[in-house]
């Protein structure tokens, strides 16, 4: 059966496609269209809208942070592609890595570079009680959202009360809970179709030609791509990432060796997290989100290994990289095809990478096929500020926040 499928599939692609052999598209083929994001057990409160709606509110809120102006959306600013254009992250300070995109975070399994965090929900914790990021403790942030009246009775509509300030073990859980309602605003950030995916559909129906945003130059890119440019190796599946880490020796930002030492930290910070999957926060803690975080192990292999970013939302936030070393999707195509200045460290390095000897025009094919594979954006309903002209004094007026302490650390 499998077989006559196979053959039908060949027979077809010759009929259709001169240029296509059956191998390569049925390797297009399993790059898209993206699904919609799995589901998430260990945030009961993932796909509830309200919870949702109070997320998008302390997303954009700038007083809970140490000075009163930083929000999420400092970084992820939502006409950025969700980044902020920065090679390096700035907040309360200027941190070491470069903003990821949120479009299709909700599709990760690990979060961040080094996939510190198991969950969107417990990532959403890290920026406030990072001191570079918005330099909260837990319980500050707690007694913000108390002070902050819209988001006091938004907070207590999808919660129940909020824990009094002494009542240590309840500030824990609200700050989980304010972790998982600003997940649930994420999981919205999803993106469309791209050029790619209609092509792809039109593939199926048995037409390869060129379409509007998906011309002859990214067609020739797609077959570069799951071909002798073996992108997919590492950029599979309708996401185009495998989720996993990998040392592909960018050369570091100021020239010298990289010091980063990415997932082998984050595997560290992982199982410490007390917000983990396999946490008594999490509402899964014996599901496979938790498995797959006990799994891990400090490994010394995955030194300076970067997890592989999803391509579908690359195009809209430049710079690229870790550090945002690369400023444009033609210095990252430069950079795989002649590996010029790359690090090799050695017995560290995975060394998957060869120089690809691509010519000038199969350079820009590949560029044109980067940018063709980018999806529709979220309309603005979802994530725009719902306050935009919020009072400025309204956290003084509480006195909450006023008192200069330390800035606790992450
Ligand atoms: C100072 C800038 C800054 C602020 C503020 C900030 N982020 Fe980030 N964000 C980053 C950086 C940098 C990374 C990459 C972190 C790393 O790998 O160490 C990141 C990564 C992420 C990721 C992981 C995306 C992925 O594909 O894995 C998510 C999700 C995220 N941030 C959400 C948030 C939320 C929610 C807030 C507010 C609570 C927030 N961020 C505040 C800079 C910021
Ligand atoms: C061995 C796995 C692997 C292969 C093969 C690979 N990549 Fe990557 N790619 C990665 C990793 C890991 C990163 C992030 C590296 C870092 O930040 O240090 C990355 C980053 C990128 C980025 C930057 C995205 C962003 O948001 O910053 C682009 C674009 C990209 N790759 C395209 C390609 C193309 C095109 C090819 C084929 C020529 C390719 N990759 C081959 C693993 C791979």
């Amino acid at each position: 059966m499998i077989r006559s499928i196979a053959i039908y599939a060949f027979v077809l692609a010759l009929a259709t496609a001169p240029d296509m052999d059956a191998v390569t598209k049925e390797r297009l083929l399993k790059l898209g269209p993206l699904p919609a994001p799995p589901t998430d057990p260990t945030n009961r409160w993932s796909d509830d809208p309200k919870a949702a709606e109070l997320g998008r509110w302390l997303f954009h809120e700038p007083r809970l942070s140490r000075n009163g102006e930083v929000s999420c959306a400092t970084c992820h600013q939502p006409e950025l592609g969700f980044a902020d254009g920065r090679s390096l992250a700035k907040g309360l300070g200027t941190g070491s890595r470069h903003t990821q995109s949120l479009l299709n975070a909700a599709h990760q399994r690990w979060l961040t570079w080094d996939g510190r965090a198991d969950s969107l929900w417990s990532q959403a914790l890290h920026p406030f009680e990072s001191p570079l990021e918005m330099g909260l403790s837990r319980g500050e942030v707690i007694e913000r959202v108390r002070a902050i009246e819209p988001l006091r009775t938004r907070y207590e509509s999808v919660f129940g009360a909020l824990p009094a300030a002494e009542d240590t073990k309840g500030v824990q859980i609200a700050f989980g809970r304010v972790g998982k309602a600003i997940a649930a605003f994420e999981r919205r950030l999803v993106t469309g179709p791209a050029p790619f995916d209609r092509w792809l559909e039109a593939v199926r129906a048995g037409r390869d030609a060129p379409i509007d945003g998906f011309g002859a130059d990214a067609i020739r890119g797609a077959q570069l791509f799951v071909g002798k440019a073996d992108c997919v190796r590492c950029h599979t599946g309708s996401l185009l990432s495998d989720g996993e880490f990998h040392l592909i020796g960018v050369p570091s930002k100021d020239g010298g060796l990289p010091t980063d030492r990415g997932r082998l930290d984050g595997v560290d910070r992982l199982r410490k997290d007390p917000y983990n999957a396999a946490s008594p926060h999490s509402d899964d803690p014996n599901g496979a989100r938790a498995r797959w975080t006990a799994a891990t192990q400090p490994d010394p292999e995955t030194w300076g290994r970067f997890r592989t970013p999803s391509l579908r939302s690359a195009a809209a936030s430049p710079p690229f990289m870790h550090q945002g070393q690369l400023a444009s999707l033609e210095d990252v195509v430069r950079f795989y095809d002649t590996l010029e200045g790359a690090t090799s460290l050695d017995h560290h390095s995975e060394r998957v990478l060869e120089p690809l000897a691509l010519s000038e025009q199969e350079r820009s094919d590949l560029v044109a096929f980067l940018k063709g594979v980018h999806g529709t954006p979220p309309d603005r309903t979802v994530w725009n500020d719902p306050w935009p002209d919020r009072p400025p004094e309204l956290v003084q007026k509480t006195g909450v926040g006023a008192s200069p302490q330390a800035i606790p650390g992450p």
